[in-house]
Parts: C-alpha cells; sequence; structure tokens
C-alpha cells in the first residue's frame, strides 16, 4: 500500500464509520484511487464464464449505488458487486448504524439497505467499460409483494450487469431471510426463472444466490436443490452473521450482522458445507473475513471459483488488494498449481 493511502485511511477512522465510508466514495469519485498494474497471469480465471483477471472482488455494501465500480477495477479488484438495490430510493435505519470493531477487526452494520433506488443504479451501469460488474438486488422494506422487487430489479437491470445477486441474506430487513426457507425460497426463485427465461437471450448473465452463514441442519440442502431447480448458476456463502462468537469490542452487543475476521471460519465451514452438498453441480463464491492470500487461498480449496471482500478494506485500505493477490500468487506456486482453478475446491 502506498504511503499515501495508508496515511489516508489513518485519517479516515478518526471520522464516525458512515462519513468515513462517504469521504471513501467521495474521494474514488474524483480519481484518488489507486491503479493497479496488470495481474500476475497465475490469478486468471473464470466465473461462471465470465473472464477474471483475478478472483478478488469487491462485496456488496460498499458500493450500494454503483457510483464507484469503476475505480475499484483500476484499484486492483478482478470484479465489483454493486448493491444491494432496491426498487425505489430507501433512507435505511436511523444512525449510527455502522460499527468499527477495531479490536476484533470487524464490523457490525445495521444500514437496512439505504440506496438511491433502481433508476440511477440502473443509469450508472448501463454506461460502464469493460470489467465484470455484478449487481446485487433486494427487495424494499415496505414493498407488499417482496418477489416483485427482485422481479423489478432483474428485469431493469438486465443486458446492464455482468451477473445478479439475489439477496436473501441481510440481516437488517425483517423477515428477509425467512425466504431463505424451502416454500418461500421456490416461489422467489421460480418467479425470477420465469421473468429471466422471458427477457431477451442477449442479456443472459448468470444468477447467484447470496446466503446466511447462520442456517439451520438441512436448510443448506434445501437451498442447493432449490437452486437448482431454477437453473441459477450459483451461491455466494456468505453474508454477515447475527452471531457474536468471542469479541472484545465495546460496540459488541450492537444490533446489526457481523462481518470481518470473526467471520472468516464461520463463513469458510458453511462454504465448505455448500461444497459437499453441491458436489461440482453450481458455481460458489466465498466471503466473510477474507484479509489475507492465505484466507483467499482457504476459501478457493473449499470450493470458491472466486472469493469477495468489505471489512478488511475498512481497516487497510485499498492497497490490501494488492497485498491478498501478491500472497495468494505466492502460495499457489508454493503448492504447485499453475491457476487458480486447479486450486478450487481441492479440499
Ligand atoms: C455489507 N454486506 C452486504 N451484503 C449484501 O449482499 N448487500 C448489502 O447491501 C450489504 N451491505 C453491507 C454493508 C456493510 C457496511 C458491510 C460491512 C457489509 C455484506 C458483505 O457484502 C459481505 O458479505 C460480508 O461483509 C462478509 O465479508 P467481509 O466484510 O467479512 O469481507
Amino acid at each position: 500500500m502506498s504511503l499515501l493511502h495508508g496515511l489516508a485511511t489513518r485519517a479516515l477512522h478518526r471520522l464516525d464509520p458512515e462519513d468515513a465510508h462517504g469521504a471513501a466514495i467521495a474521494s474514488l469519485k474524483a480519481g484518488l484511487g489507486p491503479r493497479a498494474g496488470r495481474d500476475d497471469p497465475i490469478l486468471a480465471t473464470e466465473l461462471a464464464g465470465l473472464k477474471l483477471p483475478n478472483p478478488v472482488g469487491l462485496a456488496p455494501g460498499f458500493d450500494k449505488n454503483a457510483e464507484v465500480f469503476a475505480p475499484m477495477l483500476r484499484a486492483g479488484f478482478g470484479f465489483v458487486e454493486c448493491g444491494t438495490v432496491t426498487p425505489l430510493p430507501q433512507v435505511g435505519n436511523p444512525r449510527p448504524r455502522l460499527f468499527r470493531l477495531s479490536e476484533d477487526r470487524a464490523v457490525i452494520n445495521r444500514m437496512g439497505f439505504n440506496n438511491q433506488g433502481l433508476e440511477p443504479f440502473a443509469a450508472r451501469l448501463a454506461r460502464r467499460g469493460p470489467g465484470v460488474v455484478g449487481a446485487n438486488i433486494g427487495a424494499n422494506k415496505d414493498s407488499a409483494d417482496r418477489v416483485a422487487d427482485y422481479v423489478s430489479c432483474l428485469r431493469r437491470l438486465w443486458g446492464l450487469a455482468s451477473y445478479f445477486t439475489i439477496n436473501i441474506s441481510s440481516p437488517n430487513t425483517p423477515g428477509l431471510r425467512a425466504l431463505q426457507t424451502r416454500a418461500a425460497l421456490e416461489e422467489l426463485l421460480g418467479r425470477l426463472a420465469e421473468a429471466r427465461d422471458a427477457l431477451p437471450a442477449e442479456g443472459r448473465a448468470p444468477m447467484f444466490l447470496k446466503v446466511a452463514p447462520d442456517l439451520a441442519d438441512g436448510e443448506a440442502e434445501a437451498i442447493v436443490e432449490t437452486v437448482l431447480g431454477a437453473g441459477l448458476q450459483g451461491i455466494i456463502v456468505s453474508n454477515t452473521t447475527i452471531g457474536r462468537p468471542e469479541l472484545r469490542s465495546p460496540f459488541r452487543d450492537e444490533t446489526g450482522g457481523l462481518s470481518g475476521a470473526p467471520l472468516q471460519a464461520l463463513s469458510t465451514g458453511m462454504l465448505a458445507r455448500f461444497s459437499a452438498i453441491a458436489d461440482g453441480r453450481l458455481v460458489l463464491i466465498g466471503a466473510g473475513g477474507v484479509d489475507s492470500g492465505q484466507a483467499a487461498y482457504a476459501k478457493l480449496r473449499a470450493g470458491a471459483a472466486a472469493v469477495q471482500l468489505y471489512s478488511a478494506l475498512v481497516y487497510e485500505g485499498p492497497g490490501l488488494v494488492a497485498r491478498i493477490k501478491r500472497e495468494l500468487a505466492q502460495i499457489l506456486r508454493a503448492e504447485g498449481f499453475r491457476a487458480v482453478g486447479e486450486a478450487v475446491g481441492a479440499n
């Protein structure tokens, strides 16, 4: 990481976390982000048919309104997922709603899908250049028909996003995670599949389901079957946890989803479970506590074709991506792999 970006990250930590995030977005929009060089060819890979220069993606929540995907691709991410976007603009929960748990290298958030809504999101994606940019779609809090919200997002963004993520795993929209239960998921994915099949074939893009790491016994099996039944391409494991492992920070009892280092083992364990159940029939993406090449490598070995991160960025700034990629390339070579794809599911 450059000295400048290290200093900038430290300065941001003097601000309220949400103000710091706003300042980071503003500086990226102003063109002040880092510029990565060409990626080590060993990192090139494929995700459900999408070509990636490297498997390290930016997780959704950072660029909720699709404002900074281009500078984040330039900063070295292999792909960027924008959102979660909902059909109508939404203010989200009252502040404070974002907490840095510095002692734990963790974050708790209860943002509640604050976003500008579908129209500005779609307009920005329509102007995008090269690079893989996914759209993470959701439902408005007060929607009378949540399934219809997901369908509206899919229709409006068809042909604009490289892939779609159906987010049913945020803990901050009451009742949203109930969409993970079998009957509700069958209805949601069934109606999305119907909408997808009626849309022009040229706009076709992979569709992933994003799940929570807090699933009861049997739920992962039902999710895999339903995802396969609807013809989706894969599953993203995972969103934030409502669990509270041992934490030291004074903010540990705040309501919301926990992410960062304490989520790493839990989400990688859940990823391994999905990998065993899917048995090669689905593409998996690993998210949760990725903060090093080693953590990314562990997710690849557990079955992820690519990884995503957000919380570690809060602590290290965008220079983190270059470090993770350097470490990952070193590990792959040391372990005798010639490409990322060879390590996927190696466990
Ligand atoms: C998130 N995350 C998230 N996920 C999602 O699908 N839609 C969203 O809008 C958000 N918003 C959001 C806001 C904030 C402040 C955080 C910290 C996280 C979850 C995120 O994409 C990721 O799945 C988890 O944070 C786990 O990865 P990390 O943060 O441990 O690398």
